[in-house]
């Protein structure tokens, strides 16, 4: 399933909270999922078919007798890699506990083995009330996993259990249903971002790295059940829920940070961009205009993969490597992979529209030999998600 976007069918029903489950599509678009929504008749009161057209970037439909003969519901169900229904109202509750196939979204749902997601919603008396709580019951035994509901305001203004639980929390739910947990009892360091050395206090040296690919990096090692360390040094994208995330500036922080923590990891990635120089002569005041152009005076950083490397800690490191040369880049990239002797180096080329943000990457991965042993195309997600199948693979062979 790692070649290939992750099909993700979400049925949405006709509850208040549908609004909420918009930011939950676009969530997992964004992780790289195929998303097909499947909504309820009544969920037309409140979303909208372009919303949910624009959002998850696939049709909508609404009936059974919808195109017909491509029997959509079996091919949705049969292809789907898991299938959320968001938010499960009582009433869709007792139909999926029923097995009732009356709508396209009930028939999706009978129509595949893939693991179901459950996001109810609804107010207390209902999720509480004997035939809520046996319709539960019935459907956790099949296997379905339920996210919720939470504590908190209802419509109406009442306070209690029955809220949609957070997108953030679906999002995981669903993300976590349809990985391998094989990196589980791993322990993952990983370094993200820029690292930034002070000039004077308003002023540095840095680069332009953002933290995205360090960050999926993070995701996809905790969504395959690894635990997780992230040091990030000035990261533009959000840090995920669910790791330790410790943040550093400058390039003797990271370092420091990486070497406290080395001891017993299994897997060190080293993403972040590190400068390799910092400035000797940093001024604790602001430099002056007046004073002229200041002269100054670099030295060079350690280089953190290298003594993570020298230290043989027993961790699998995975290095990360940005050229520029796009000509030489191959070439430069193996001298990179046998220079540094990570166990891998994921090589990638930059530039100013190229490699930094949330754009689309294309990578070699080479072996501490500078023989290129992958490569991989697509969003950061896709690449994590392949270093980690090698990093799972290489494991598995050298316990
Ligand atoms: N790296 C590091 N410490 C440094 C510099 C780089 O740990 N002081 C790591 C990066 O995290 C990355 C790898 O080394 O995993 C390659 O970084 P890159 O910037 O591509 O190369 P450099 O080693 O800095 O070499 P050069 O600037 O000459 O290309």
């Amino acid at each position: 399933m790692t070649d290939r976007r992750p099909r993700i069918v979400v049925g949405l029903t006709g509850g208040i909270a549908s609004y909420k489950v918009v930011g939950v599509i676009r969530e997992l678009v964004r992780r790289g999922a195929d998303v097909t929504v499947v909504p309820s008749e009544s969920s037309r009161e409140f979303v909208g078919r372009s919303t949910l057209e624009a959002i998850s970037r696939n049709p909508v439909h609404y009936s059974l007798f919808d195109d017909v003969a491509q029997v959509r519901h079996v091919a949705l169900g049969k292809n789907a890699d898991a299938v959320l229904v968001a938010p499960a109202t009582a009433n869709t509750l007792s139909a999926l506990a029923e097995g009732r196939a009356d709508s396209l979204l009930l028939t999706t749902v009978l129509a595949s083995s893939a693991p179901l997601i459950v996001a109810a919603a609804m107010h207390t008396e209902m999720w509480e009330h004997a035939a809520t709580r046996d319709n539960v019951a019935t459907l956790t035994d099949r296997g379905a996993i339920f996210i919720g509901p939470t504590a908190g305001e209802l419509t109406g203004g009442d306070v209690g259990l029955g809220r949609l639980a957070d997108e953030s929390d679906i999002v995981d739910a669903v993300w976590s249903a349809i990985h391998p947990k094989d990196l589980a009892g791993m322990t993952v360091l990983i370094t993200a971002g820029g690292t930034r050395e002070p000039i004077d206090p308003v002023r540095f040296v840095g680069n332009r790295s953002t933290g995205h690919m360090g960050v999926a990096c993070a995701i996809v090692a905790r969504d395959r059940g690894a635990t997780v360390t992230l040091i990030g040094a000035h990261l533009e994208v959000a840090r995920p829920a669910g790791i330790v995330n410790v943040s550093v500036s400058t390039a003797a922080e990271m370092h420091a940070a990486v070497l406290d923590r080395i001891a017993g990891c299994d897997v060190f990635l080293s993403v972040a961009a590190v400068s390799d120089f910092h400035v000797v002569n940093a001024s604790s005041q602001k430099i002056k205009k007046s004073d002229g152009v200041p002269e100054l005076l670099l030295a060079e950083n350690p280089d953190i993969l290298r003594d993570v490397v020298a230290a043989a800690s027993g961790a699998f490191v995975v290095g990360f490597a940005a050229e520029t040369d796009d000509e030489n880049f191959a070439t430069l990239a193996a001298t990179k992979a046998i220079a540094k002797g990570a166990d891998l180096l994921v090589a990638n080329v930059v530039g100013e529209s190229k490699g930094f943000g949330s754009v689309p990457t294309s990578t070699l991965v080479l072996n501490n030999a500078g023989s290129v042993i992958d490569t991989v195309n697509g969003s950061k997600m896709a690449v994590a998600s392949r270093i980690f199948d090698l990093v799972s693979r290489q494991k598995v062979n050298t316990p």
